[in-house]
């Protein structure tokens, strides 16, 4: 027979794991960027203008490490940084599925 404590501790260790292995949520990215980025990176990702980057069908990967970057300071934009600093975790896996996943043009 199971103890309880050992059922506990499995039951938290998998409760933990489906936390931490939640998948981006493109859609709840797509909400973010239409109320704030889309000012300059544009509807569908294809920026309002030549100063500001296209962001559409952009790696996924590479996206999540660019927010980062201008999150914590070690990509320095003074346009980027501020946009960066408030984003969570979840919601720059978010944004980054929802762009990555849009047709490059
Ligand atoms: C006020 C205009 C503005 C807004 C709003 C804005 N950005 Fe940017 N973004 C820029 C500029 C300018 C750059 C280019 C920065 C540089 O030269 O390093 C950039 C660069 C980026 C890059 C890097 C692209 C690359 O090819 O390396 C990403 C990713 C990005 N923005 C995502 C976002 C997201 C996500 C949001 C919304 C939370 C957002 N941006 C809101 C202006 C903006």
């Amino acid at each position: 027979m199971i103890k309880p404590a050992i059922l506990a501790t499995l039951t938290l260790a998998l409760a933990f794991f489906a936390l931490s292995a939640r998948a981006a949520d493109p859609a709840a990215g797509k909400k973010q960027y239409d109320a704030t980025c889309i000012a300059c990176h544009g509807p569908g990702g294809i920026a309002v203008a030549p100063i500001y980057p296209n962001l559409n069908g952009q790696k996924e990967q590479y996206l999540v490490t660019q927010l980062k970057a201008f999150r914590d300071g070690s990509r320095q934009n003074p346009i980027m940084e501020p946009m960066a600093k408030n984003l969570s975790d979840t919601e720059i896996a978010d944004l980054s599925a929802f762009l990555a996943q849009l047709n490059p043009k």
